[in-house]
């Protein structure tokens, strides 16, 4: 079932747990993890990059594929279709293609422009029915060509964009994308506890979940973390179960070059790495 993110996140801060956003990519992707959300009765969010969308040919073709596999796989858990770190344009396009939420990462324009610009699209978002998340610091690292410094964000900068009515709110704290270096200090929980105190409840963001340990996990959702991004670690597991099966030479046996058995033990992992993560962060049978 295909809908905003706004109730399932509202729901997550009032119960203290995280939604898991996890990165789509592929059909493969997109059915393994829609398929594990819907065998643990879990609320799940469908993260599309600009670079994913353009990887798939466009928003619209992502729309078009999640709206029709969401209904052929007979899910009714609560999914949301989400822009990861969108541009101002690309909101738009995901606007019009049909997706349920968006994001809008103004995290790198000056506050005012930040603030001008999700105001606009806060309204345009809310008038059609769509969830809309917006980010104060950095998340430090790349994801998929965007590349953040990593800075903590100011609590009155968050307060000033919670307040423009946004439904979620990315802080950085401290929290990087892709693999934490072993030096890695960890997440600043003196910030997230300040940014809390200014924004009151209001669902926040954790981006870069992969390899964040399990405790630091919880207790950012116990000081107000109700959403979780996970991108790198399913890229990861699915790479890894992939090389496995190559290197035992089972592409070579029968017609295990066949995609639909060569991709069979990525999607395995991939849905192993999801049913860690929402064991993790507690929305097991919150649908
Ligand atoms: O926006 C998506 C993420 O923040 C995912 O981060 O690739 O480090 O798991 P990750
Ligand atoms: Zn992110």
């Amino acid at each position: 079932m295909l809908v905003s993110a706004k109730e399932m996140l509202d729901n997550a801060l009032a119960g203290k747990y995280a939604v898991g956003q996890f990165n789509i990519n592929n059909l493969e992707w997109t059915k393994s993890i829609l398929l594990t959300a819907q065998e643990m009765n879990a609320p799940v969010i469908l993260g599309v990059s600009e670079g994913a969308g353009k990887y798939m040919t466009g928003f619209e073709t992502v729309a078009a594929m999640v709206k029709a596999m969401d209904k052929s796989l007979g899910i009714t858990v609560p999914v949301a279709l989400h822009l990861d770190h969108g541009t101002y344009e690309g909101c738009y396009k995901c606007i019009k293609a049909g997706f349920t939420s968006i994001m809008f990462d103004g995290s790198h324009y000056p506050i005012d422009e930040n603030i001008k610009k999700t105001t606009e699209l806060v309204n345009v978002a809310h008038n059609l029915g769509l969830s809309i998340e917006a980010e104060v610091g950095s998340i430090g690292g790349e994801e998929d060509g965007v590349i953040g410094m990593g800075e903590c964000a100011d609590p009155d900068e968050c307060k000033s964009i919670a307040d423009l009515g946004v439904d979620m709110l990315a802080a950085g704290i401290g929290n990087i994308h892709g693999k934490y270096p072993a030096n890695w200090p960890g997440l600043s929980f003196e910030t997230l506890a300040a940014v809390k105190e200014k924004i009151g409840d209001m669902p926040l963001v954790l981006h870069g979940g992969t390899g964040i340990p399990a405790d630091m996990i919880q207790k950012a959702i116990s000081l107000g973390v109700s959403k979780i991004n996970v991108n790198t670690e399913c890229q990861l597991s699915f790479a890894d179960a992939t090389r496995k099966y190559v290197e035992a030479g089972k592409d070579l046996e029968g017609k295990g070059f066949d995609p639909r058995k060569l991709l069979a033990p990525g999607c395995e992992a991939i849905k192993e790495t999801v049913r860690e993560k929402i064991n993790l962060f507690g929305s097991a049978g919150k649908a």
